[in-house]
Formats: C-alpha cells, structure tokens, sequence
C-alpha cells in the first residue's frame, strides 16, 4: 500500500506498544517501555547494514570475518519526543554518534523554525536513523530530513512508534527516497493534528509535563 514504509509486526514491540496507549500508563512505565521498543525496532532498522570483511586472529588462526562496513552510525532526534529513542537504540548501538534537531511551530506563519541543530562531522559517510515517535503531518520529519540532506546525508531511516497516513503520504512525497520504519500506522489525523487512536502527546506523556 506504501512504497517505502516498513511495518514492524514483532509480537514484544505490538504489545509493549499496547501498554504505552493505555491512557492510564504512568510516565515512568511508559518512559521504560519507549526505551524496550526502540531496543526491538533498532534491531529491524539496523537489518540492511552493510558489511565488510576484515582479517582477524582467533585464538587458533587467522579468519576474514564480518564488521559494519564505514563510519559509525548515526543517530539524530527530533526534539523533544525523538529522546525517548535515544536510550534504547544507544544501548544497542553504543558506539552510535548523536545529533540533534530542534523544530518549533511558529503560531503565526505556521510554519516550522529551526531553534536548535547540531550533528557529528562527515555524516555524508554515515548511515544516519532519524527519530521521532509520532508522524503526524510529517511536517517536522520532512524538515529535519531535508536540513540533514542539506548538510550532506545521503543514506537515511526514519524510525518512528506510530504513523498517520497523511504523515506517510506527505513524508514518501517529499522523500521517497527514505524508508519509514513504524510500529503503526494508526486510523486518521484528529482537527489539531493528534494521531487518532494513538498514545496522546508522546512528548508529554513521556515527560510528565502537561
Ligand atoms: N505528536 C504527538 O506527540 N502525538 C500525536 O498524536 C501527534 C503528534
């Protein structure tokens, strides 16, 4: 139905996801649970990595074994839920770099202005996994995907929890070239831009904050 939209289906992830919708979820469950998920989904994202053979010394002789071909991976979060992912996917990727990107709503223009961005050198050499829990309009991701593509990227994933189809459409128009990797793909987006059914307001829900 989608060209470039991987739907991660495993069992652990389609059930953690169910406890974080539960509108009664504390912060603390719902932090832990984002932080197990984003463990699982790394795992699907990270599948089609590349690799290289290198010669290594075993104890008894020497071998041509596999290594992630390149440099280190690298992650980047779309302020301020994309933190959510960050632990999880770090404690599977440790050596992974980090960046990150800051985007607000301009109550006038409505459109997104950029208040904080900063990324690890030579990220054209690197595989970089975007990450945001919620595609809603997709506005946000298209932006951060198109300043990272401006700064030089040119292999990039986005991992999100849950996906509107109007997220999805807006997002393989603008960059079709990037695979969408989600959780869900949820019914519809409400009048103000919520993902119906969802989990609310990821960023809140996950900070406590109101
Ligand atoms: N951002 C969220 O945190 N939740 C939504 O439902 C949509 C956007």
């Amino acid at each position: 139905m989608y060209k470039n939209v991987t739907l991660i289906e495993h069992p652990l992830i389609q059930h953690k996801l169910t406890i974080m919708r539960k509108k009664d979820t504390k912060t603390v469950h719902f932090r832990q649970i984002l932080k197990e998920i984003s463990f699982l989904m790394g795992y699907e994202v990270t599948r089609n990595l590349e690799l290289e053979q290198v010669e290594i010394e075993t104890p008894l002789e020497k071998m041509q074994s596999p290594k992630l071909k390149g440099k280190k991976l690298c992650l980047v979060s779309i302020l301020r839920a994309g933190n959510g992912f960050l632990d999880g996917l770090l404690d599977l990727i440790p050596s992974a770099k980090v960046g990150h990107i800051g985007l607000y709503r301009d109550h006038e223009t409505l459109k997104p202005v950029e208040y904080y961005f900063k990324i690890p050198d030579e990220i054209e050499k690197r595989t970089v996994i975007a990450v945001d829990p919620m595609l809603a309009t997709g506005n946000s991701a298209i932006i951060a995907i198109q300043k990272l593509k401006d700064r030089g990227a040119k292999h990039i994933e986005f991992m999100c929890l849950i996906a509107a189809p109007e997220g999805i459409k807006n997002f393989e128009t603008a960059h079709p070239d990037v695979t969408i990797h989600t959780a869900a793909i949820d019914r519809e987006l409400s009048d103000i831009g919520y993902i119906l059914p969802g989990i609310g307001d990821a960023g809140d829900r996950m900070y406590g904050t109101i």
